[in-house]
């Protein structure tokens, strides 16, 4: 896969070499999303970072990344708050933004959307989700997640035993990770999900081609025994037709400790895109869980940091440069790093 000067739209793009070659970038990231030290290999760039959906993580830390390589952030946070809202259109917008930005990221509501502004642009464009599509930044710091946690059990990303939860017909960061993790041998994908809210039988069908185990289960306690990872995800209600029938879905898989305890393998990973639904008839992923060490979704969170770093590194040609352009960092950093959760 050729980095400098693309486009990031699908995980379609990457092979097992450019994940790779993302996560050493990544981890070369760490002493700077760390505070130990500051770069400015990219002072007097400019990011513009484009959301036309709701967005907490993918949003802040895209931004944060590329201030940490010494960037400048631009921000739309709202279809109202642009010309979208007066009929402009994407390509033309697209247009506007390669005269003011040297990369775009963007999230907006229709599949396909990042595509086909990325086609109007002069500058790489980053998806950050579009619509029930795909999410690749975020199914990249989820494996890069997975391996770490995988790692430091002695375990490879091969024969990966994963559960995936909930609303795995919209959750467009499960369409991207259960691709990305086809990459690997022999996964068994355990399928957790009301029968109307499924995988998408297409992908179903790619990943049984390509030799990987894919089970079904309509409950939760069936699909998560025997598994090193689960991941859980929230009920798209954005996505549907009505809130009447978004309702009809939540609070359905709820996992708490003492589920893990009862059917869980010890130590088993417990993963989740976030943001995780806490309003009480939900409580997808109990607030009784926040103290199991196995829990990662806060590791998740900070390794979205050092992976979009990494891809920012790689497309904009500054691998090679960024530990040149550092410097120790002077001031006060409270040990926020020192417990990780
Ligand atoms: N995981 C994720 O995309 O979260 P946000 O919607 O907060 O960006």
């Amino acid at each position: 896969m050729e980095f400098v000067g693309s486009h990031i739209l699908s995980v379609d793009q990457f092979d097992r070499g450019s994940i790779q070659r993302v996560f050493d970038v990544a981890d070369e990231m760490i002493p700077y999303a760390h505070r130990d030290r500051v770069t400015r290999v990219l002072e007097g760039a400019i990011l513009s970072n484009m959301f036309f959906e709701p967005s907490t993580r993918t949003r802040i830390s895209f931004g944060c990344a590329f201030n940490m390589l010494g960037g400048e952030v631009r921000e739309t946070t709202e279809v109202k708050a642009s010309a979208l809202a007066k009929g402009e259109s994407l390509a033309d917008t697209a247009r506007v933004l390669s005269g003011y930005s040297d990369i775009i990221v963007m999230r907006h509501p229709e599949a396909g959307s990042v595509a086909e502004f990325a086609a109007a642009s002069r500058v790489p464009v980053l998806n950050a989700g579009d619509g029930p599509n795909e999410h690749p930044t975020q199914a990249l710091l989820d494996l890069y997640t997975i391996r770490k946690e995988l790692e430091s059990r002695g375990r490879g990303m091969d024969y990966l035993r994963i559960a995936l939860v909930g609303d795995l017909k919209y959750g467009r960061a499960v369409h991207s990770l259960c691709k990305l993790l086809g990459l690997f041998e022999r996964i068994h994908y355990k399928l957790v999900a009301p029968p109307e809210l499924g995988l998408p039988e297409q992908t179903i069908d790619e990943l049984r081609r390509a030799g990987h185990e894919v089970s079904i289960h309509h409950t939760l306690t069936a699909g998560i025994d025997h598994v090193d990872i689960v991941y859980v995800t929230r009920t798209q209600e954005e996505r549907f037709p009505s809130q009447a029938e978004a309702d009809r879905y939540r609070g359905l898989f709820r996992l708490n400790q003492a589920i893990y305890t009862q059917h869980c393998e010890p130590n088993t990973v417990i993963m989740h895109p976030l943001p995780r639904d806490s309003r009480a008839q939900a409580q997808e992923l109990d607030d009784d869980l926040n103290e199991n060490p196995n829990l990662a979704i806060f590791r998740q969170t900070d390794n979205g940091v050092l992976v979009r770093m990494a891809l920012f590194a790689l497309v904009l040609d500054i691998t090679d440069q960024v530990h040149s352009h550092a410097r120790p960092v002077t001031w006060y950093t409270a040990r926020r790093f020192a417990r990780r959760h």
